[in-house]
């Protein structure tokens, strides 16, 4: 192991793939805003397509030095290779999902990753003839669901909104044996809560929109793993366009710089909330998984360093209840998204899934009564009396 890969969480955030001494001396790297890189002359030019001159390349899309600096701290975050920043959490998984499959593959699905995930493998790889098959996010399911055409386990951990951890050694050892790749969407586990790779998954994904900006003011997303696959992705993403924009990527750097601290808060203040709202007598149930209650709480306990910032939790009171608890709390805002500084609360029936009727929600599993918390950084204490006040108030 390098000294680097024994540095600690906090130190790979604040100075992971960053040189000492950058060459123009700033300690930040700059925002780079340009859209083509001119060669000196035409001798530089053909050096450079012969690869036998580095230098950034010749377009924006195929990269940009903001961007760059990004991935290199991305990568040392996930003990990768190599990692790619896209435009948004879904640029990077349907740019990978793009890159990685073919006409007649068979590409297997957890049922509960991210739902238009799973609306773009059902209704857009389909239309391109990749078989999409959806299983349950067990290793049973996905073993019985294993083709001779399968190329691609796709899932997700802690899922949402019920945090379901998946056994993901389980997963790779049956992949491996059949050498299909394994990815996962760890946007929930975050790189400080669980090191996906180490896990022996081929290929992690994150929405950077969520922990890693974590200010809620930018979209983003990546992916890392071995240095050939993230190569055949960025030429995907060549042509697909859905490119990193160089200030997103700054903001991203400089959030990632705190993103040890706001992580370490948050697991501390979702953990006490998780555990204060099982106690209440308008909570039915809680889902986090660093609770004994949860399904995979021993999962967690062995995979994951942290539970993150959301707890799911059901009111005895049904939809109902649910609209007066997030109407009458004061400090989270009513919003999607999850893992900022600001705590955000919503209703999943209401949020993302109000298109559908209350049957077609129930028979996918979400309660009418669901309420879902991402616990941002403010005081643990005014999160708690605030919670508390609302749900006596129910
Ligand atoms: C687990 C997960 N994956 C992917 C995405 C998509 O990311 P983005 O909104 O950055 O496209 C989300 C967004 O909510 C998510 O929660």
């Amino acid at each position: 192991m390098g000294e680097d890969e024994r540095r600690g969480p906090s130190t790979t955030s604040v100075h992971g793939g960053e040189p000492k001494v950058r060459d123009d001396r700033a300690v930040v790297q700059p925002v780079v805003l340009s859209s083509t890189y001119p060669f000196a002359d035409t001798a530089e030019l053909v050096e450079y397509m012969e690869g036998r001159h580095e230098r950034p390349p010749e377009y924006g899309r195929y990269g940009n030095p903001t961007v760059a600096a990004v991935e290199a701290k991305l990568a040392a975050l996930e003990g990768a290779e190599a990692a790619l920043l896209m435009a948004s959490g879904m640029a990077a998984i349907t740019t990978t999902l793009f890159a990685m499959l073919r006409q007649g593959a068979h590409a297997i699905l957890t049922e509960d990753v991210y739902r238009k995930t799973r609306v773009f493998a059902k209704d857009t790889l389909a239309r391109f003839g990749v078989e999409v098959e959806i299983v349950a996010s067990n290793c049973e399911s996905i073993a019985n669901a294993v083709r001779p055409n399968t190329r691609v386990i796709f899932t997700e951990t802690p899922t949402n909104p019920y945090l379901r951890v998946v056994d993901l050694p389980a997963v790779v050892a049956l992949a491996r044996q059949r050498r299909i790749k394994t990815i996962v969407d760890a946007t929930f586990a975050t790189p400080i809560n669980m090191q996906a790779l180490r896990l022996g998954v081929d290929l992690v994904i994150h929405s950077t929109t969520k922990y890693l900006g974590g200010h809620n003011d930018i979209l983003g997303g990546a992916v890392m793993g071995r240095r050939s696959l993230i190569d055949a992705i960025r030429e995907q993403l060549g042509t697909l366009g859905g490119v990193a924009d160089p200030f997103g990527a700054f903001l991203l750097a400089r959030g990632i710089k705190t993103l040890a601290l706001r992580v370490a808060r948050q697991n501390e203040s979702a953990a006490m909330l998780a555990a204060v709202l099982e106690q209440h007598r308008a909570v039915s149930r809680v889902w986090y998984p660093m609770l004994p209650s949860h399904p995979d709480h021993a999962i967690a306990r062995r995979d994951l360093t942290g539970g993150g910032a959301v707890v799911s939790f059901e009111l005895h009171g049904g939809l109902a209840a649910g609209t007066r608890l997030v109407d009458g709390v004061r400090i989270p805002k009513l919003a999607a998204s999850l893992g900022g500084v600001e705590t955000l609360i919503e209703q999943p029936a209401l949020m993302s899934y109000y298109e559908m009727s209350p049957e077609d929600r129930a028979a996918i599993g979400i309660r009418e009564g669901l309420v879902r918390l991402s616990v941002g950084i403010e005081d643990a204490e005014d999160l708690r009396a605030d919670l508390v006040a609302a749900l006596d108030r129910l």
